[in-house]
């Protein structure tokens, strides 16, 4: 697979320029309503005064950064205000990079294109460590894979596009493998609130220095367009401190600074808003989970049902997950899906569905329409 260049939008576009309706199974844009608070504090903000349309600092607002580190446990001034999870992965990816010997990122089979795009750009060598038959990284195939080239580690969890969530001990592992190897685990944790096992657990709870961990609001307070992430790097007085001041170098360079009302929003929302807002849109996604894997079922796909985020990988009979096959699955049965090839090798048979629409179940009859 050619990770230079994004293949979403090339799914996408072909999607809009359908002759017929398409229900949009291929971006992670979710459907339901932002929390409240969020709202009330862009209405707000339009009567801010002028000093509030200005830089806020580089690093972020530091209420915002205040309330991230009260919640993930660390000091504030570990937390890095980007733009989206999309920069913060740059960030620590770039860093490891840079900080650590070796020009090796580990990622997986099946991967989140972004992240092998992001390797290829910046020149890094990538290694794919394939999941394992329950669609899991094994720490141990991850130790088989890591050497002394290794200078990056990739884990995502809950994962795109497995659905894979690990638990304490398995984050525990693949933060010791880094610091045998002398490399970074990068954990990237944009679907913690998408944990339907209660499986979930932090990189940060191995306190590790090799360890950062990115996240973002994008997901979890449905705003995928407000570009509000961060990056927690590893304490700046330890052995990996010199990580975090390149990191907020890089940022400022790239983009003096993130969006002020975009962060006053947020903080706003994360006040704000109560548990019942997480659980809600949780329950909302597993039972789509739980309707479109019956559909599936039904039409006689194999498919795997995810314990976190929100995408079904499915395998349809005799119909690879070519590009061309989706765009017949479009023209023809009007589901846009994402061909599997996207995501590696290993996943060229399957085709991933993003549940983050209302119309799953119409999504669902369609495809058993056309198998059927
Ligand atoms: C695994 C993963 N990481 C990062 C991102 C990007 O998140 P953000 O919108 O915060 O940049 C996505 C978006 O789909 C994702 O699936």
């Amino acid at each position: 697979m050619d990770y230079t260049e994004p293949q979403f939008f090339r799914v996408m576009q072909y999607a809009a320029r359908a002759d017929r309706d398409v229900v949009d199974m291929v971006s992670g844009n979710p459907d339901w309503d932002p929390p409240e608070g969020l709202r009330d504090g862009l209405r707000d903000y339009a009567e801010a005064s002028a000093d509030d349309y200005q830089y806020p600092p580089s690093v972020g607002l530091t209420p915002l950064r205040d309330e991230i580190a009260a919640r993930r446990g660390v000091d504030r001034n570990r937390v890095l205000i980007t733009n989206g999870a999309g920069e913060a992965n740059h960030l620590a990816m770039t860093g490891g990079l840079h900080h650590f010997d070796g020009n090796e990122i580990l990622l997986t089979d099946p991967v989140y294109p972004y992240y092998a795009g992001r390797a290829n750009f910046i020149g890094a060598d990538i290694s794919f460590v394939p999941v394992d038959e329950h669609n899991r990284l094994a720490p141990a195939d991850v130790r088989a894979a890591a050497s002394e080239e290794t200078a990056v580690i990739v884990v995502n969890s809950p994962n795109n596009p497995t659905g894979a969530v690990y638990d304490a001990e398995a984050m525990a592992e693949f933060a010791a493998i880094a610091e045998e190897y002398d490399a970074l685990l990068l954990s990237d944790e944009v679907y913690d609130h998408f944990d339907y096992a209660g499986r979930f657990s932090s990189a940060l709870r191995a306190d590790s220095d090799h360890v950062v961990a990115t996240n973002s609001f994008s997901k979890t307070m449905a705003i995928t367009g407000f570009r509000v992430g961060y990056v927690i790097f590893p304490p700046e007085d330890g052995p990996t401190g010199t990580l975090l001041e390149r990191a907020r170098t890089q940022h400022m360079l790239t983009n003096v600074t993130g969006s002020r009302p975009a962060q006053y929003a947020v903080l706003r929302a994360l006040k704000t808003t109560s548990p019942d807002y997480y659980a809600a849109c949780r329950r909302r996604l597993e039972r789509r989970v739980d309707d479109f894997c019956a559909a599936l079922a039904a039409a006689g796909a194999e498919y795997n049902r995810p314990d976190g985020g929100f995408y079904v990988m499915a395998r349809f009979p005799d119909f690879p997950g070519s590009f061309e096959n989706v765009y017949e699955l479009i023209d023809e049965a009007g589901v846009a899906g994402m061909p599997g090839e996207a995501f590696g090798e290993s996943r060229s048979d399957w085709i991933r569905f993003a549940l983050v629409t209302s119309r799953v179940d119409e999504a669902a009859q369609r495809l058993a329409n056309y198998f059927g």
